[in-house]
C-alpha cells in the first residue's frame, strides 16, 4: 500500500516506545497512566502494520535494564503485560497476527511465563503480521547467549571454530527466522539504540521523533514509514550500483 505516494515498505519495523513517563508527568498523572496510555498506541501500531501489510513489528516493552526502575513501577508494568496479553489475544487472532515474545523470560513470574506461552500458542496460526514483544531483552544478552551456544557446540565437538561465520552467529540469535529490521523507530526524543537489536540492526534505517509514545498515533506511524520509503539503502554499495540494482 502506498504511503504519501511511496512504494517501498519496510518488512520489519522495530520500535523503542519511549516517553510514557514524561507524557504522564506533563499531565500531572502518575507514570503508570503513561504506560496504560501506551497500550493504546501499541494497538494502533499493530493496526497500522496490518493495514500496510508489514511482515514483522517488534516492540521493545521491557529491557534488561528496566529491572533497575522502582520496584512499584516494575510490578505495575508486569501487571499491565499480564492484562494486555489476556485482553488482546482475541483481537490479534481476528487480525491474523502471530504473537511472539523474545528475551530472557525466565526472570518473569511463573504466571506471566505461562500467560506468554498461552498467548503465543493461541496465535500460532496467524499468518499475517508477526508481532514480536521484546521483554527482558537486550542486544548484548542476545549476542551473549548466541556465543555461549556456539562455544558449547565447539566444546562438545559438534562445531569447528573455523566454521563460525556471520550467518552461523545470526542463526543462534533470537528471531533468526525473520528478516532483520529495516526501520527502527524511537519515540520520546532520545537518539540512542539503548542495547536493542545490536547485531540485527547493522543496516537498519534509524528514525527518531520527539513525540512521546502515547502521542505516536496512526498518522505519526505513517510518517515514519514515509521517511523509510524515501531513503535509499546502499548496504555498502555506491548510489549508482544501488540505482542499477533497483531498476
Ligand atoms: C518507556 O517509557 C516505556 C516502557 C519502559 C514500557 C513500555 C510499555 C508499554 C507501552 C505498555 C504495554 C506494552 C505492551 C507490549 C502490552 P518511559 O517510562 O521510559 O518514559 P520516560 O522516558 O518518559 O520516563
Amino acid at each position: 500500500m502506498d504511503v504519501d505516494g511511496a512504494t517501498r515498505l519496510p518488512r520489519h519495523i522495530a520500535i523503542i516506545m519511549d516517553g510514557n513517563g514524561r507524557w504522564a508527568q506533563q499531565r500531572g498523572l502518575l507514570r503508570h497512566s503513561g504506560h496504560k496510555a501506551g497500550v493504546k498506541t501499541v494497538r494502533s501500531s499493530v493496526e497500522q502494520s496490518v493495514k500496510h501489510g508489514i511482515a514483522v513489528l517488534t516492540l521493545f516493552a521491557f529491557s534488561s535494564e528496566n529491572w533497575k526502575r522502582p520496584q512499584k513501577e516494575v510490578s505495575l508494568l508486569m501487571d499491565l503485560f499480564m492484562v494486555a496479553l489476556q485482553r488482546e489475544v482475541k483481537r490479534l487472532k481476528k487480525n491474523n497476527v502471530r504473537l511472539r515474545v523474545i528475551g530472557d523470560r525466565s526472570a518473569f513470574s511463573e504466571k506471566l511465563q505461562q500467560r506468554i506461552a498461552a498467548a503465543e500458542a493461541d496465535t500460532a496460526e496467524g499468518s499475517g503480521l508477526v508481532l514480536q514483544i521484546a521483554a527482558n531483552y537486550g542486544g548484548r544478552w542476545d549476542i551473549t547467549q548466541a556465543v555461549r551456544s556456539l562455544a558449547t557446540k565447539v566444546k562438545t565437538g559438534q562445531l569447528e571454530p573455523e566454521a563460525i561465520d556471520e550467518s552461523l552467529i545470526s542463526s543462534e540469535l533470537s528471531f533468526n527466522d525473520l528478516p532483520d529490521p529495516d526501520l527502527f523507530i524511537r519515540t520520546g526524543g532520545e537518539q540512542r539504540i539503548s542495547n536493542f537489536m545490536l547485531w540485527q540492526s547493522a543496516y537498519t534505517e534509524l528514525y527518531f521523533t520527539d513525540a512521546y509514545w502515547p502521542d505516536f498515533d496512526a498518522d505519526a506511524f505513517d510518517r515514519a514509514i514515509a521517511f523509510y520509503s524515501h531513503r535509499q539503502r546502499r548496504f555498502g554499495m555506491t548510489a549508482e550500483q544501488v540505482g542499477s540494482v533497483e531498476k
